[in-house]
């Protein structure tokens, strides 16, 4: 060590000299989450038995990785979220995704659908199909996975408050297709909490909120063991202005919430726990992003283990879902977001992701086009097949910058922790709106730096071109417009065909008493129920959040 000390020594006298010659870009360097980044990291950053401390991939605390043998044994799923239009438009997009090498479907919804309308309700005007595929009935769900064989796709629905519903149409679409719900893999978005923190697709107050989300766990748990039952979300409140360590925080604060709600409705945490999953961002700071993932996994596996007391290692693992960060694409010289979303996606696959979106360079200008969203997907089998770094395990392990950033993530993330349990936990924490206070600073600390240029986005605020070149993109035209009026026609037939009345007024007198709401909600979709019909009944009886 006395080598090295004389070396540190020598090194430090030049960099002096170097500091009074000419100084450095900034005076300060720090990640997105404002934790300090030393000019260099040395063997002295590492505790003695590091280690230990990481553990290895598979074995707790899953710093390295949840899987022993990760991408060797099989790589991440390339699961690009689409939907738009009609429900035979995205299920063409689907099968060219498919075709393209997709591995897993990812589908995006319309707001109505997201909120609870239907596609008549005077609330859907203008947004029938606009931001994603738009889905009434169980028809429509039908046509959606038209040739899709759901015993050998997984797929991700992002859907929140109505999740229970379209849940149950996947449900009686595998029914149909003959595959039988233990087979049925995928996962239902149904985080409910992020929603009023930050990405707004609510319907209900929090507490029917949580009825449902652990109706969905109970019922998984018993009749569908494969389905992911959840994706905890901190994508969207990283979107909405969050910093890593907040988004890590945030996430862990409602995972906590979901995990007290299913055992105080008597759930015990090995039958639901294993099926959580979770869902963050991927971002430009590459090292933190890769320390945030790291950290993670290392969090969730002590807090499972030692304050939840689960014995099952499944239950200890965070298995989570990366899209790269859409905030970050820029309309101006969309080229530059193929640059962006790959190395996004890079340390994505470098923190160890189970399942990935790489977004298309046009997104900030509209729907992505088919070779937008190929690109996109390319990105993906270009890491995976060409750069080599699928074929080790955490590869930067040791990094002394790396393991330094990863404990800081974490300690940062437990003082969020603390203050949110201080609160009463995070449903309360929202309903004093301290989260998004919190997060409100950091979005406004990050625009004030953007404009004052101490953060550089390229082709924005540095290097901008007066001539932005010519993009051609997926426009919402007159074709789309016809599509709004198909699927009304559609839904006026479907309401003629099916008597309602009596499905809705059962889950009416369900939604008012304490038994599971899966049961009747798939009777409801049988019988021809829309996901408006539904969610309107459920609005009548649980109220609305405003
Ligand atoms: N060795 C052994 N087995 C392995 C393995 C290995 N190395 N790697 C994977 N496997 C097995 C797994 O065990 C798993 O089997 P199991 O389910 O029986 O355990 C199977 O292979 C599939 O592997 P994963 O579960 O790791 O991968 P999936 O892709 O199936 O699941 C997930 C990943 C994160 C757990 C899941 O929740 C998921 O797919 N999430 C996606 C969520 C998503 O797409 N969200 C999009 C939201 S879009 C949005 O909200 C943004 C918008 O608002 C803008």
């Amino acid at each position: 060590m006395s080598d090295l000390f004389s070396f540190e020594q020598s090194w430090q006298k030049e960099v002096d000299r170097q500091l009074q010659a000419r100084g450095e870009r900034k005076g300060t360097f720090q990640t997105s989450s404002n934790i300090e980044v030393e000019r260099l990291y040395t063997p002295e950053a590492m505790e003695e038995d590091y280690m230990k401390k990481i553990g290895y991939p598979g074995e707790y605390p899953f710093t390295r990785g949840i899987r022993h043998t990760m991408y060797r044994g099989r790589l991440w799923t390339m699961r690009q979220y689409a939907g738009f239009g009609s429900a035979k438009e995205t299920n063409e997009r689907f099968r060219y995704l498919l075709e393209q090498g997709q591995t897993g479907l990812s589908v995006a919804f319309d707001l109505p659908t997201q909120i609870g309308y239907d596609s008549d309700d005077p609330m859907a005007l203008g947004e029938v199909g606009k931001v994603g595929v738009a889905i009434d009935s169980l028809e429509d769900m039908e046509v959606l996975f038209h040739e899709i064989p759901l015993d050998r796709v997984s797929t991700s629905m992002t859907i929140n408050a109505p999740a229970a519903v379209l849940l149950a149409m996947y449900l009686v679409v595998a029914e149909k297709q003959g595959v039988p719900w233990e087979k049925v893999s995928g996962t239902i978005q149904n985080d409910i909490l992020k929603e009023y923190i930050a990405r707004g697709t609510h319907i209900y107050p929090p507490k029917p909120s949580m009825r449902l989300i652990t109706d969905i766990f109970s019922f998984c748990s018993d009749h569908v063991p494969s389905f992911n039952t959840i994706s905890i979300s901190g994508y969207h409140i990283r979107e909405a202005g969050a910093t890593a360590v907040q988004e890590l925080a945030f996430t862990l604060a409602n995972a906590k919430a979901y995990v007290d709600a299913a055992i105080d409705v008597g759930l015990d945490v090995d039958r639901f726990a294993p099926r959580l999953a979770f869902f963050f961002n991927g971002h430009n700071y590459f090292f933190e992003e890769i320390a945030k993932f790291r950290a993670a996994r290392r969090m969730w596996a002590k807090m499972m283990r030692e304050e939840y007391g689960a014995k099952n290692p499944k239950s200890w693992q965070l298995r989570f879902h990366t899209q790269v960060a859409g905030s970050t694409l820029t309309a101006q010289q969309p080229d530059n977001n193929i640059v962006r979303v790959a190395l996004q996606a890079l340390a994505a696959v470098m923190g160890g992701t189970q399942s990935l979106h790489t977004n298309a360079k046009d997104e900030a200008l509209g729907l992505p086009t088919e070779e937008s969203a190929r690109i996109a997907l390319r990105t993906q089998q270009l890491i995976a097949h060409e750069t080599g770094v699928a074929d080790t395990i955490d590869p930067l392990a040791g990094s002394y910058y790396l393991e330094t950033l990863t404990d800081q993530v974490e300690e940062k993330a437990h003082e969020y922790l603390a203050e949110i349990d201080s609160l009463g936990g995070a449903v309360a924490a929202v309903e004093n709106g301290y989260m998004q206070r919190e997060i409100q600073k950091s979005a406004y600390e990050t625009q004030r730096n953007i404009e004052s240029e101490e953060e550089i986005v390229v082709g924005v605020n540095k290097f901008a071109m007066e001539e932005e070149p010519e993009q051609d993109v997926l426009k919402v035209d007159d074709s789309f417009i016809a599509e709004q009026h198909e699927q009304l026609e559609h839904l006026r037939k479907n309401r003629s065909q099916n008597d309602v009345d009596h499905c809705l007024q059962a889950l009416k007198e369900a939604a008012n008493g304490h038994e599971n709401l899966m049961p009747p909600i798939i009777e409801a979709v049988k019988k021809g129920c829309t996901v408006g019909e539904i969610c309107h009944v459920l609005r009548s009886e649980f109220g609305e959040y405003v």
